[in-house]
């Protein structure tokens, strides 16, 4: 299952909007496509969006119709402030595009031809990190999962949510493929059941057991002793590890807790906002009451009532066990192991 996939000069999206009763492809052509799909969730999950943002840089580039490069440079700091719009929380959507920014700028005073081509193949080389990235994190995630695991997870983290593989999914596939016998509860999350669409689906493709449990019952469901640990994503990680992820998130994380479950997030480090102290600094994305009033186009509140509707929350770094990363698992105090992987990256790109 791909999310996404460069062909002839554009990007074609599979349409997450549509599933699990429609597998459908949205083929962009131009960068404003992109930002639309990433607005509507056609693509979603933090490190999708952002691949998903540099091709949109990319279809920039190739959509220009001038032939001067300083033409073509100004063009793109447009498109790169259009895509930057798009969702607030995401870390990895800015990460992406200062990536294709620092790209564009080592080119920029080439012919047009060879900027276009530098950055459809720094987009490439992202989808193709990501991967890695995601396998990695996977291999690490699957020391700290048990024989026989009751894994629950909240939202999708999984390959829909990145170019392959997934990270929290990631960790779940590891363990699964190393023949752990592990079985999964997908919380449904709503507002948008990304857990009952998304993961239920990707889990059932790929063979790896699944019991779907609306958001309310993951408590009782604890409590009864039927989950042996919790692996989420994460949209954003403060440098003390607080963690913005699908709301819903927190309370699985507390609920853990008070169970005695470890709960673990399964990120990259272009997850981690390093220049953020806190979860509080983190900005949380506000989305149309419509997805709380209505369920697949039905109305299920009454018209007019007032409605809440953030897409993410932040489960606050003293719930968290630990933070599985592709350099290893982070562990508390998050402030040191966070800092410490981050500076261990930079030491290792610059030698
Ligand atoms: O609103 P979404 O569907 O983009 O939210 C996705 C999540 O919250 C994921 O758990 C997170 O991005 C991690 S994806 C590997």
């Amino acid at each position: 299952m791909q999310a996404m996939q460069w062909e002839g000069d554009s990007l074609l999206l599979l349409d997450q909007t549509k599933l699990p009763t429609k597998v459908e492809y949205l083929r962009c052509t131009t960068h404003q496509m992109v930002a639309d799909a990433i607005c509507r969730l056609v693509v979603r999950g933090a490190p999708a969006i952002g691949v998903a943002a540099a091709y949109g840089m990319a279809l920039g580039a190739l959509e220009y119709k001038g032939t001067d490069k300083e033409g073509l440079y100004t063009y793109l700091q447009q498109v790169r402030r259009t895509l930057a719009e798009t969702r607030p929380t995401a870390v990895n959507l800015f990460w992406a595009l200062q990536r294709m920014q620092t790209k564009l700028d080592n080119v920029k005073d080439k012919p047009v031809a060879e900027i276009r081509a530098a950055l459809t193949k720094e987009a490439q080389l992202m989808e193709k990190e990501d991967i890695e990235t995601n396998r990695a994190i996977g291999y690490y995630g699957n020391a700290i999962v048990p024989d026989q695991a009751r894994i629950l997870t909240h939202c999708n983290a999984g390959a829909l949510a990145t170019c392959g593989y997934g990270t929290a999914l990631g960790v779940i596939r590891a363990a699964h493929e190393a023949g752990k016998g592990v079985h999964v509860f997908a919380d449904e999350t709503r507002p948008l059941l990304q857990g009952a669409r998304l993961t239920a689906f990707e889990l059932m493709e790929d063979g790896i057991p699944v019991t779907l449990i609306t958001d309310n019952m993951a408590g009782w469901v604890m409590h009864k002793g039927m989950v042996d640990l919790v692996i989420f994503g994460a949209d954003r990680i403060a440098a003390n590890g607080d963690t913005a992820n699908k709301i819903g998130s927190y309370s699985v994380a507390v609920l853990a807790k008070e169970n005695g479950i470890p709960v673990y997030s399964a990120a990259p480090l272009s997850s981690i906002d390093i220049n953020l102290c806190t979860g509080d600094e983190i900005p949380v994305e506000e989305r149309d009451p419509k997805e709380v009033t209505h369920l697949g186009g039905i109305q299920v509140a009454p018209s007019g009532v007032h409605v809440f509707n953030p897409a993410f929350d932040v489960t606050l770094h003293q719930y968290l066990d630990g933070i599985i990363t592709e350099v290893g698992i982070l562990r508390p105090p998050f402030e040191r192991s966070i800092s410490a992987a981050l500076a261990a990256r930079a030491t290792s790109t610059t030698s």
